[in-house]
């Protein structure tokens, strides 16, 4: 259970594990003193000792000295010489502020961010701490929700001019902490189209490293996510400090190492780019972000976040639902089919098990390739004579569901949309607009845009029985100017494209509540809470190479849990690597997540069919399992030849084991893996080989795999306790 004491100067969270203490320092400066495992101690006098050391008569306020305080939303300039948590210009040009504590206050039910994807509680309080800075007439919200389930603190900040005068905010983050001094490792996810995640870790030393992005979305090349830990931090031990944001949109997040050794943590809307105007009595509400903590290594950090992610960040009736095994159309046909190409794939689809059948993009206007249509959501007769309604009709016949692609941020200058609004896509004028993938991007920032998005992706979900949406989005942004807002609001544009974003998800999945909704973005390029509070699954990457997977999917799964994951098999050699693996190991590593198919089937062998319909015979026999159970890593790609993790139920009774090598090694020991999350004391049997073992042998002594011969050969087992 979580709990919230205010005490005279101090505040302290806690739940069963954690505790994060604020201390409020004379003069009313808030101060962050601790983050941690849980304190049974309510005032612990000695960090209370050990921050308040005499100020040297050096950049002091009410004898503290500010450049050494852990401020709990500091501002650059009032002495505090480190990058601040919020920067706001007064109309005369002036930057200072001065947050100082007025009262902590409590919710007793955590309460949705206006507007905003965030964390939804389960009975938990919720800390408001408000701050004043009483020159600017500037009130600050900083809430703080920790929850009971799991080791996660939800963070975020309202600001409220209280004032006469227009105030600018130039950054304001959604969290500021600062950790205790001593040598950590940071980690970080970065990567690219097709490379999504790769993690990446090194020492932190003085000075900053961060990852963001000003692209308009979280992001193919970066993740807001950071881990601090330990220097002998291992999947298994150690102290693990780690962040990530609710949102989609560009973002920051670094860590900071002074000259006292103390990482400070900033997370928030990246400020490049940024600016927000604050009428007297308007208010700006930042994105929440989230901290975690871990004294079980990485593989404890993710299962804290894996927690958080099932209970309080994905919504709706897929949230915990077994996924549909899905086939889609895309690398089986890309733009070239028609009605009757895709009921011959939907026939063999269903003939081998899957229960989903979707229609990738292409559809709609004269889409022949990707120069043209994105807007024009109406049906094209050409390839669709009958549109879609009689497809969905004759595919459900066959007992598949129908699924539907749609980009729905985008314009194409060649499209109706276009040239009846070319003033609808986000520009600069007297510019040349800039294209990706030949198109642009609509300005949602833009009410009239939101309405006629909603309103098409209604139309076409209205008018035909779909079942499923895949939401993608492929291109970043340029030209990040909009028609309709005033020049002193134009750096709000790419915030302001998130509110419109999420308005429209809002809507549309409680209008249709019966959809599943996959978001995309050029593969994994907005793989982040925000867009997980509205669509349940998020596709991986669009490298469905099952090596290439290991990596990618080891490394989402730090954060994401398998349920969030749209994993494929797709036809080799794999079109985005042109490397061959077996069907078997494609078929072992896509099942670690939302399950489904990408190739022509139709130009299969019998032999690979059946194989196929084994493969999705086993997946229903264990998918809450692979969905809903908890995931171990066991062996990292990032460090060697083999991958290796397992995926054990939540009540025990099984558990499915995935290990793939990379490259074959002669004349060595066939491999042997430590298992993780069972029962020592239970005995469980192999259902592939039949064999029994104990669960403390399997863990403590491990597991031999009889790897075959060749490149990327796998095993994947199903376990089952007798
Ligand atoms: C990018 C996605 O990641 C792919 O899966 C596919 O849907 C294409 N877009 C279609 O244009």
């Amino acid at each position: 259970m979580s709990q919230l004491f205010i005490g005279q100067n101090l505040i302290h969270l806690r739940n069963d594990h954690v505790s994060y203490l604020i201390h409020i320092l004379p003069g009313g400066v808030p101060m962050h003193l601790y983050w941690g495992k849980r304190l049974e101690t309510l005032e612990p006098a000695q960090l209370i000792k050990h921050y308040g050391l005499p100020a040297n008569g050096s950049f002091t306020t009410n004898n503290c000295a500010m450049d050494r305080v852990p401020g709990e939303y500091p501002s650059f300039g009032l002495g505090d010489m480190r990058q601040g948590a919020l920067t706001v210009r007064r109309e005369d040009g002036t930057t200072s502020c001065d947050l100082r504590f007025v009262s902590a206050e409590i919710d007793t039910e955590k309460q949705p961010l206006p507007g905003l994807p965030s964390a939804y509680g389960n009975g938990e309080q919720t800390l408001r701490l408000i701050l004043k800075d009483e020159l600017l007439g500037l009130k600050a919200v900083l809430r703080y929700t920790l929850f009971d389930d799991c080791d996660a603190l939800a963070r975020s900040v309202e600001l409220i001019n209280e004032g006469s005068e227009t105030l600018s905010v130039e950054k304001a983050m959604s969290l500021c902490l600062q950790l205790p001094t001593r040598p950590y490792d940071i980690l970080t996810l970065s990567g690219s189209w097709a490379r999504e995640r790769e993690m990446h870790r090194r020492p932190m030393l003085p000075g900053e490293c961060s990852v963001g992005s000003i692209k308009g979305a979280s992001s193919l090349q970066t993740s807001p996510f950071l881990a601090m830990m330990t220097p002998e931090t291992t999947e298994r031990q150690g102290e693990v400090y780690a962040f990530s944001l609710v949102y989609s949109g560009n973002f920051y997040a670094g860590a900071l190492v002074d000259q006292q050794f103390s990482p400070r943590i900033l997370l928030g809307i990246n400020p490049d780019g940024f600016g927000w105007t604050l009428e007297p009595g308007q208010s700006f509400q930042t994105p929440e972000a989230i901290a975690v903590y871990s004294d079980a290594g990485l593989g404890g950090m993710s299962a804290q976040f894996h927690t958080l992610c099932a209970k309080h960040i994905v919504r709706g009736k897929f949230a915990d639902q077994p996924r549909p095994i899905l086939l889609n159309n895309w690398e089986a046909t890309y733009f070239n089919f028609d009605h009757d190409k895709l009921v011959k794939l939907a026939k063999t689809a269903a003939r081998v098990g899957v229960e989903l059948f979707v229609l990738d993009d292409g559809w709609f206007g004269h889409r022949d390739s990707d120069n043209s249509s994105l807007g024009d959501w109406v049906v094209d007769r050409r390839k669709l004579p009958g549109g879609l309604t009689p497809l969905a009709e004759e595919i459900h016949q066959m007992g598949l569901k129908f699924g539907l692609w749609f980009e729905p941020e985008m314009i194409s200058p060649d499209s109706d949309l276009y040239r009846a609004h070319p003033d609808w896509a986000l520009h600069i004028d007297g510019r040349t607009p800039i294209e990706g993938r030949n198109q642009l991007t609509l300005d949602l920032s833009r009410q009239d845009v939101c309405d006629y998005i909603y309103e098409s992706v209604s139309a076409i979900l209205t008018e035909n029985p779909i079942d499923y949406v895949k939401w993608d989005m492929n291109r970043n942004f340029s030209n990040v100017g909009s028609s309709l807002l005033p020049a002193n609001r134009q750096r709000e544009l790419p915030h302001r494209y998130m509110l419109g974003l999420y308005s429209i998800l809002e809507k549309l999945i409680h209008r249709f509540p019966d959809v599943l909704f996959e978001s995309c973005s050029s593969g994994g390029g907005r793989f982040d809470m925000g867009m997980l509070h509205y669509m349940p699954q998020t596709w991986c990457s669009d490298n469905t190479d099952a090596y290439s997977r290991c990596r990618i999917q080891y490394s989402t799964s730090l954060v994401f849990p398998p349920f969030a994951m749209g994993s494929h098999v797709s036809a080799v050699p794999n079109h985005q690597t042109g490397r061959i693996t077996p069907l078997s190991t494609r078929g072992n590593v896509a099942r670690s997540g939302c399950f489904g198919y990408e190739l022509d089937l139709n130009s299969l062998t019998e032999e690979e069919l059946t194989e196929i319909s084994q493969q999705i015979k086993a997946v229903k026999a264990v998918r809450n399992t692979l969905l809903y159970g908890d995931f171990y890593r066991l062996l990292s790609p990032y460090d060697g030849n083999d991958t290796a993790w397992i995926t054990v139920a939540k009540d025990g009774s099984e558990a499915v084991f995935t290990f793939e090598r990379a490259l074959f090694l002669s004349a060595t020991y066939p491999p042997v893996v430590r298992l993780a999350g069972l029962d020592p004391a239970a005995r469980y049997r192999i259902e592939e080989t039949g064999e029994e073992y104990g669960g403390d042998e399997l863990m403590y002594s491990g597991l031999y795999i009889p790897i075959s011969n060749g490149d990327h050969a796998s095993v994947g087992y199903i376990l089952r306790r007798i």
